[in-house]
């Protein structure tokens, strides 16, 4: 078939390096095919709503600020899944069919979907349903996507809980405190233990290593004998409460997050070691930083191949990350299971060499 026009959205949450692939998709697509590049705005809502939400892209998309930008100009939803999209009182309502029928207004003969792996299960559901061509590329902070070494977006996340744990260590020795960083991550460990190593934390907690209360006090005990008078603790958010439970925090619209784990683990700890304890919760500073020089390239490389993955025909496809460079799989293969820390990964191996408590 001969392509003329694609479609390219965000879904899911945001983070650094959207920007950065929309970019070099409209760039690729116009001037190596020549084909005309819609965004359409807030994920798939774009296609659902009447009259369609779009934006027809052009090399100004290409020239102006947009790589070192943050978040994403298309905007994006976490809103919920289409074919069970909240309504009022409770209600849910499938909008699968207005989403494929604005595909075919918009007269789009492919489309890139740039997304973590539960916004790649439903583009695909919508792909399957009204045979959509679709390419995918993986982002999110959580880097728990399968069969990419990286997904867009994590490296500025490590990057901001880094520099985080530069900024708590000044105070944590001026008032000889354990300063404990709370990060996201779902249920991956990825940014914590990354983060972690990189900005000395002494103790690093991740959902995939069990850890306990007492295990951290003999920790700050050792370091205090050590000589040393303050401690730096990473917390990944999914990280388990004693009784096996996550904390969570409901919000207003009756949504759940996770959150609150920090302040769990610096009570407990306060009781064993009476040592004085601050929480950080980092929070979604995480995703709206400006983007790091690694995103931006690993999102610059995604968005050329993608669009030379569109020329080729393969579909039903997702760009990767393997080995050091860009190339594809099928979307089943990165939707079987969400990518966590191995307890044997090298990297725990270094933070144990480096004398981090992990659990
Ligand atoms: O999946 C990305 C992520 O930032 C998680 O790390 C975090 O748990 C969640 O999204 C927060 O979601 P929201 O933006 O809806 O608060």
């Amino acid at each position: 078939m001969k392509i003329k026009r694609i479609g390219i959205l965000t879904s899911g949450g945001d983070c650094g390096g959207l920007n950065a692939i929309v970019r070099a998709v409209t760039y690729r697509a116009i001037t190596k095919y020549n084909w005309e590049v819609y965004g359409i705005k807030e994920g798939t809502t774009g296609l659902m709503t009447r009259p369609l939400q779009y934006e027809k892209l052009s090399l100004k998309h290409f020239t102006g600020n947009l790589i070192r930008q943050g978040g994403t100009f298309l905007g994006t939803s976490t809103k919920g899944n289409p074919f069970r999209y909240p309504i009022k009182n409770g209600l849910y309502k499938d909008y699968s069919n207005e989403i494929i029928e604005g595909y075919t207004k918009l007269k789009l003969d492919a489309f890139i979907g740039i997304g973590g792996d539960g916004s790649m299960k439903i583009l695909k559901k919508l792909a399957d349903k009204g045979n959509l061509k679709f390419v995918g590329i993986p982002k999110t902070i959580d880097n728990d996507v399968d069969s990419t070494e990286v997904s867009v977006g994590y490296d500025t996340a490590v990057e901001v809980a880094t520099n985080a744990l530069d900024m708590l260590q000044p105070t944590a020795a001026s008032h000889k405190r354990l300063m404990i960083l709370e990060v996201m991550g779902r249920d991956a460990g990825h940014i914590a233990l990354n983060a972690g190593i990189s900005g000395g934390a002494d103790i690093i907690l991740i959902p995939e290593i069990k850890y306990s209360i007492k295990g951290i006090a003999r920790h700050i005990e050792k370091i205090r004998l050590q000589g040393r008078n303050h401690a730096l603790m990473i917390v990944a958010e999914a990280v388990k409460k004693e009784n096996g439970k996550k904390a969570i925090v409901k919000h207003g619209d009756g949504q759940v997050r996770l959150g609150g784990i920090g302040s769990y683990l610096a009570d407990k700890i306060y009781k064993l070691t009476s040592t004085e304890t601050r929480v950080t919760v980092l929070g979604h500073v995480q995703r709206g930083s400006q983007p790091s020089p690694r995103d931006r390239l690993i999102g610059s490389a995604f968005g050329i191949h993608a669009v030379d993955m569109i020329s080729k025909n393969k579909f039903n496809r997702v760009a990767v990350w393997q080995n050091r460079e860009v190339t594809d799989v099928s979307l089943e293969s990165i939707l079987n299971k969400s990518k966590t820390v191995d307890p044997q990964d090298p990297l725990v191996k270094t933070a144990r060499g480096l004398g981090i408590y992990l659990g």
